[in-house]
């Protein structure tokens, strides 16, 4: 500080001298700078849309209701790039015209608050952020409505795989809807918490040990997209995928009627599809990849290894798999498959995975 704090300043910053009416501040707002602030924003504002509308951040939705969610995206997008272009031309505009000079060591204006200003910095926050949360109420309770005649699947989820089990009974390891029909997921869970998504249904739920779940998808969009478990439940998380297969509404019907592709192999690969195993497992005969657990192409030798008959190692291994565990691999898999396929359905796997082993 030099000195003379009190004295009068022989020169005062413009700034001061305009800060002491908002009549003055205003005035020289008006005057000549309205046109650079806005331009300073519109350029801000194109940049921010380029980036918004140039990169494909969301899939193209498949169902209705992600639609709905993506309008939402969008919406709060547009208020979002609004915001930031004001902001940001403000901040440019203070930088570039009142930026101190070199030798200019003096104080800054005295500014003791700007009520009005402050009232409508608070109030345009809080209209945008009402209207955000009004349009996602309307959005939510849309997509909960299932309509009176909903086809419902019911999802669970185990480690380290997904089951999709339709009206009549029969369940995949995968899921088939038919497109423009209301769709109910009634999702739970056998073990520990998953969570159920489809990045271009855009809808994520958890599925919970004891609990029903649900998730209301009205397919808009016939192909093939990915399930995938997003909540952290054990070593095989990452590989707990699935898919679902949205087919025309007449394709879907015959689908069912046929049983699904899965009745057209040995019972046992309907089981094997059923209960997952490739989520965890390769295996050829069942075009299966996954890295968790042991390869099944070679169960032969890790029989051997065992000192067990090949039927019987097979079988303790998914009743009991902790009574075996084949060096390099972890006690992954879960004690569950014992109680949750039931006995025929467990003699023809174990005849299935024998057979595909010779
Ligand atoms: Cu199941 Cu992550």
């Amino acid at each position: 500080m030099r000195g003379a704090d009190n004295a009068p300043r022989a020169d005062p910053h413009p700034l001061v001298r305009e800060l002491r009416g908002d009549r003055l501040v205003l005035a020289r707002v008006r005057r000549g700078s309205i046109f650079q602030l806005l331009g300073l924003a519109a350029i801000a504002a194109v940049i921010t849309s380029l980036v918004a509308v140039l990169i494909p951040w969301l899939p193209v939705p498949a169902s209705k209701e992600a639609g709905r969610i993506h309008f939402v995206f969008w919406f709060t997008t547009v208020i979002c790039i609004g915001v930031f272009a004001a902001v940001v031309a403000v901040m440019a505009y203070s930088v570039i015209k009142f930026r101190a000079r070199p030798d200019d060591d003096s104080d800054g204006a005295p500014i003791h608050g700007h009520t009005k200003l402050e009232i409508i910095w608070t109030a345009i926050p809080a209209v945008l952020v009402t209207a955000i949360s009004i349009v996602s109420a309307i959005v939510l309770a849309q997509n909960s409505r299932a309509g009176s005649h909903p086809l419902v699947v019911q999802v669970n989820a185990v480690q380290f795989a997904w089951k999709f089990t339709y009206p009549n009974g029969k369940s995949y390891g995968y899921m088939t809807l038919p497109k423009g029909r209301h769709v109910k997921l009634d999702i739970t869970a056998n073990d520990v918490i998953h969570s159920f998504w489809s990045p271009e249904l855009s809808q994520k739920q958890d599925a919970v040990p004891g609990q029903h779940t649900y998730l209301v998808i009205t397919p808009s969009r016939t192909g093939t997209f990915p399930v995938i478990c997003t909540e952290l439940c054990g070593l095989g998380h990452a590989l707990m995928r699935s898919h679902v297969t949205i087919l025309p509404a007449g394709r879907f019907d015959a689908w069912m009627k046929s049983g699904g592709a899965a009745a057209t192999g040995p019972p046992g690969l309907a089981v094997f599809q059923q209960n997952g195993c490739g989520g965890c497992h390769t295996l050829k005969a069942a075009a299966a990849t996954g890295k968790v657990g042991p390869d099944l192409d070679n169960l032969k030798q890790e029989a051997a290894k065992a000192h067990q008959p090949l039927a019987a190692f097979i079988k303790e291994s998914i009743v009991k798999p902790s009574a075996y565990i084949e060096p390099g691999f972890s006690n992954a898999m879960p004690p569950s498959f014992g109680t949750s396929i039931p006995a025929d359905k467990l003699n023809q796997l174990v005849q299935y995975l024998e057979q595909s082993a010779k």
